[in-house]
């Protein structure tokens, strides 16, 4: 495990020099004079470097193009039909009932986004990024979530002023405003569309957990806001040891509950109906785990939340969490953009980097801040804190 050091904190925002604003000033006036283009494209030394940036600039402006082509794909389940066998375009065109002319569009539109790829003269078959779209159901989930998302930032800058209230905002009943009557009450439909949404995207990040942290030396595990219970299954089948308990809204709960019992876990999994908002935790788990759950929150929640899980901890015990995190400054970016603005349209949460969350852990109590290293960053980041063992 890789220590993060605090007392770099105040460094993140520091003063850049007088004498490198300038050379900054001075590269960014050279590289955007006219005739630096036309050069750098005929000198052989640079020319790579010009067509790469144009391209990068070209598909950033393209983007939301090709996020509709692979939305199209999705709907009209081309990865499916191509991956049985190659199909031509008329196959594909009476398998989707779209007329061959528009279709034709799309699998070329498809073919150059890697999504499909010829195989031979006029069939088509899986490209290298659509075979891991048409393996992971829980994808091409987030791909058809995605829509709201997408409505939500027709106008991009409207959604930056405070009174802004989407399609995104509705999905999420925990993040509307509580003080609308019931916010939360009498939506067990939302409740069970957004955890089964979870549930199916949480493999990656559940993979991530497991193949970076081990929990042979834990006895009793709690969950806070654990959902439909997938991580919890996972960690019964792979520690038989294991006591494993679940805390979500109770609307929520009793969908847990159901698939606990279904699954043959119901021994193994106790579910705790609860509001961390306003509940205590349960008692006597020595390890914690919060996955995808504080970016979802204001610091003030965030926070809150984590001294209840400092107190339901014995002394010596673990907290655990894992989600998507912003980049410190330097590192190499992983998909900051969307999850800013995610969290954005839902109007609730933001997304933090470890050292922000390290630092919320801390103030909540918790001491030797750790950021455990994993494969893929991209789904989640993982930060371990501990409760001294000499509390009192
Ligand atoms: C983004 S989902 C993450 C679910 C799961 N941990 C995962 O990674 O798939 C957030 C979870 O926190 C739960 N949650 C939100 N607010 C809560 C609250 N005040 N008390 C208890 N659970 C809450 C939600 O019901 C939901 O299951």
């Amino acid at each position: 495990m890789r220590h993060l050091d605090l007392s770099r904190a105040d460094l993140t925002h520091g003063e850049t020099s007088a004498l490198r604003d300038k050379w900054s000033a001075w590269f960014d006036q050279l590289l955007t004079h006219p005739k630096i283009y036309r050069w750098a494209l005929s000198n052989p030394l640079t020319r790579w470097l010009t067509q790469y940036r144009t391209r990068q600039v070209f598909d950033l402006m393209a983007g939301f193009v090709h996020t509709q082509v692979l939305l199209a794909c999705v709907r009209l389940k081309i990865f499916e039909m191509v991956m049985q066998s190659p199909k031509t375009l008329q196959e594909l065109s009476v398998l989707t009932r779209v007329p061959a002319a528009g279709l034709q569009r799309l699998i070329q539109s498809a073919v150059t986004l890697r999504l499909l790829e010829h195989r031979g003269e006029y069939r088509f078959g899986l490209g290298s990024l659509g075979a891991p779209i048409v393996s992971h159901p829980g994808i091409q989930a987030m791909i058809e979530h995605n829509h709201l998302l997408y409505q939500d930032l027709l106008d991009p800058v409207a959604i930056l002023h405070d009174q802004w209230n989407g399609e995104m905002s509705g999905y999420w009943p925990y993040a509307q405003n509580k003080n609308s009557p019931s916010a939360m009450d009498h939506q067990a439909q939302a409740f069970a569309r957004y955890s089964e949404l979870m549930a199916a995207s949480q493999t990656f990040v559940i993979e991530e957990i497991l193949s970076s942290y081990s929990f042979k030396d834990h006895r009793v595990v709690l969950d806070v806001g654990g959902g439909q219970g997938r991580f919890m299954g996972a960690l019964a089948k792979r520690y038989l040891h294991l006591q494993l308990n679940l805390f979500d809204l109770p609307d929520v709960c009793r969908v847990s509950t159901q698939i606990a019992n279904s699954q043959g876990l119901a021994s193994r999994i106790r579910v705790c109906p609860g509001d961390f908002t306003r509940d205590a935790l349960p008692q006597g788990a020595d390890v914690v785990t919060l996955v995808r759950i504080a970016h979802d929150h204001c610091d003030a929640v965030v926070l809150s939340l984590l001294k209840s899980i400092f107190e339901s901890l014995p002394a010596g015990g673990t907290l655990l969490l894992a989600e998507p995190m912003a980049n410190e400054p330097g590192e190499k970016p992983e998909g900051d953009a969307y999850f800013h603005f995610y969290l954005l349209a839902m109007g609730s949460g933001r997304l933090r980097t470890p050292m922000e969350l390290m630092q919320l852990m801390s103030e909540a109590g918790f001491t030797h801040l750790e950021a455990v290293p994993n494969a893929m960053p991209v789904h989640a980041r993982i930060l371990v804190g501990r409760k001294s063992k000499y509390f009192p």
